[in-house]
């Protein structure tokens, strides 16, 4: 029989995007619908949500949800179910998903998000008629409380209803003063250690965790790492607490965006059989970040400019980078000062690095398919994607040794070489002179075409898309409904 889940999330390719997370939650439903399971995708009426929607049909209209007029729409995120929580008060701004053109967080996300939580646990309790939903798997903290409210303040007259809680990244967890707890429409009882208080506050990933039938987060390493205070940024004694309910199932990577035998960003398409046709993407790419030519290999780095993806780090290392005959080709946003500082070493080292602050995800493309190697020097990663594109696109990665970016990529030491196993070059810590030696080795081994053409190659081959990972999901959402 045909499972009903109802996906619930900030973000979905390809209507909205900070980060990974949309990249998954977007691809999910047609990962699943080979199992047999259909994924209902619930998003918050952001405009390019609302615009992409067009003229949708109303499913439930809310006098105030939290404090706001709201409204529920249906419609389609691809060929896939989709509801939009329309709440003007709450979605309709300027600026980013959670931040003001200030940079500054909306000081309101914990409302907005909590009726996002309220909404979804509306629908699963069934609000709607002919809406019945199986399973609610909410995504990071941003969908969180609708766990928390099927648990402790469900529909009346509804049955109880297994869930699902993905954390796609601790570090951002929810977390607001104990005086938001009086507004969220919870009871007495919910202010409990083991429900959504967290350190006298409110701790909205918390609360999911603690309410979901399952955790799961994006990678199997990952899974074990949150059990440690680094990682698990204090929410590890609760990771540990749940004990075999925590599982890691890691992404896969959509085909239908990104395949570069056909990608329409490409100037060449290509594929494992074809590379030196890569050779066109590369100039082109030279040009677009005013590089000049040269014999080493072209450095690319996609990401945002936080202190977990180590860009500080890499930083120090862009004078060795150069030093050797690398170039770098940098696309990112985020922190301003690392944003300055970047482009202070693309004014040092004019014509070897380039830099473009921003966010672009047809130049994303185009660095895959033009860059040698792509740099993920990352102090955690949950999962991360940058490096599977790497691979599909013979973009060799570069990669720090945690999370998934352990799990995906085959160091090229000399036994996996030999082997013809090897699909990137890891490294162990993040700092200059582990990052430094990475960059050395890769430069060597990128000097040896032949086994640079089979670490390519064999990276390409490695299967990345949603296949078993759609299929671990359909067997956990069963499992978790067997109970
Ligand atoms: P995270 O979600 O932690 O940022 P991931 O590697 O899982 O890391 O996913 C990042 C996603 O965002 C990838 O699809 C990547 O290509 C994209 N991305 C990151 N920064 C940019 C940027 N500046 N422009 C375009 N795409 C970007
Ligand atoms: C988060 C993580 C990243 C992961 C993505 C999608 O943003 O930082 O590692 O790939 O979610 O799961």
């Amino acid at each position: 029989m045909a499972l009903n889940v109802l996906s619930v999330a900030s973000e979905a390719v390809p209507l909205v995007k900070t980060g990974g997370l949309a990249d998954v939650v977007g691809a999910l439903p047609a990962a699943l619908a080979p199992h047999g399971a259909v994924l209902t995708t619930l998003l918050p009426g952001f405009p390019a949500v609302l615009e992409a929607l067009g003229r949708a049909k109303v499913l439930h209209r809310y006098d105030s949800l939290l404090g706001q007029p709201a409204r529920l729409l249906a419609g389609k995120l691809g060929d896939q179910p989709l509801i939009v929580l329309d709440a003007p008060g709450y979605f309709a701004r300027e600026g980013g998903l959670y931040t003001g053109p200030d940079g500054k967080d909306w000081g309101d996300n914990w409302r907005r998000f909590a009726a996002l939580g309220r909404a979804a646990a509306d629908l699963a309790g069934g609000l709607v008629k002919g809406r019945k939903f199986d399973l609610v798997h909410a995504h990071d903290w941003q969908a969180a409380m609708a766990l928390a409210y099927l648990r402790f303040a469900p529909l009346p007259g509804s049955k109880p209803v297994p869930s699902v809680m993905t954390v796609h990244n601790m570090a951002f967890q929810g977390y607001y003063p104990r005086e938001v707890f009086k507004e969220l429409g919870l009871p007495r009882r919910a202010w409990a250690i083991d429900g959504v208080e967290f350190h006298a506050g409110v701790g909205f990933l918390k609360a999911g965790m603690e309410a979901a039938s399952v955790i799961t987060t994006v990678s199997p390493s990952y899974a074990l790492e949150i059990r440690e205070a680094e990682f698990g940024m204090g929410l590890e004694g609760l990771v540990i607490n749940r004990g075999s309910l925590v599982r890691g199932i890691v992404n896969g990577i959509d085909p239908a965006e990104w395949d570069p035998a056909r990608d329409p960003h490409l100037a060449a398409t290509y594929t494992a059989r074809t590379l030196p046709r890569r050779s066109a993407n590369k100039r082109a790419l030279e040009a677009e970040f005013g590089l000049e030519p040269g014999e080493g290999p072209l450095f690319v780095v996609i990401s945002r400019l936080t202190w977990q993806k180590g860009i500080d780090v890499l930083l120090e290392v862009l004078d060795h980078l150069v030093g050797i005959g690398g170039r770098l080709a940098l696309l990112g946003s985020g922190d301003a000062g690392i944003e300055a500082q970047l482009q202070a070493a693309a004014a040092r080292h004019p014509g070897r690095i380039g830099v473009r602050i921003g966010y672009d995800e047809a130049l994303s493309h185009r660095m895959q398919g033009g860059g040698d190697a792509i740099l993920v020097p990352s102090r955690f990663e949950p999962c991360g994607l940058t490096q599977l594109y790497g691979l599909a696109y013979a973009c060799v990665p570069v990669v720090a040794r945690t999370g998934g970016l352990a799990d995906t990529i085959i160091d090229a030491n000399l036994a996996a070489c030999a082997a013809g196993a090897a699909t990137g070059v890891q490294f162990s810590g993040v700092s200059y002179h582990p990052l430094a030696a990475a960059i050395s080795r890769t430069v060597a081994l990128f000097h040896q075409a032949e086994v640079w053409q089979t670490i390519q190659r064999r990276g390409m081959k490695a299967d990345f898309s949603w296949t078993s990972s759609g299929k671990l999901y359909a067997d956990l959402y069963r499992e978790v409904i067997a109970g």
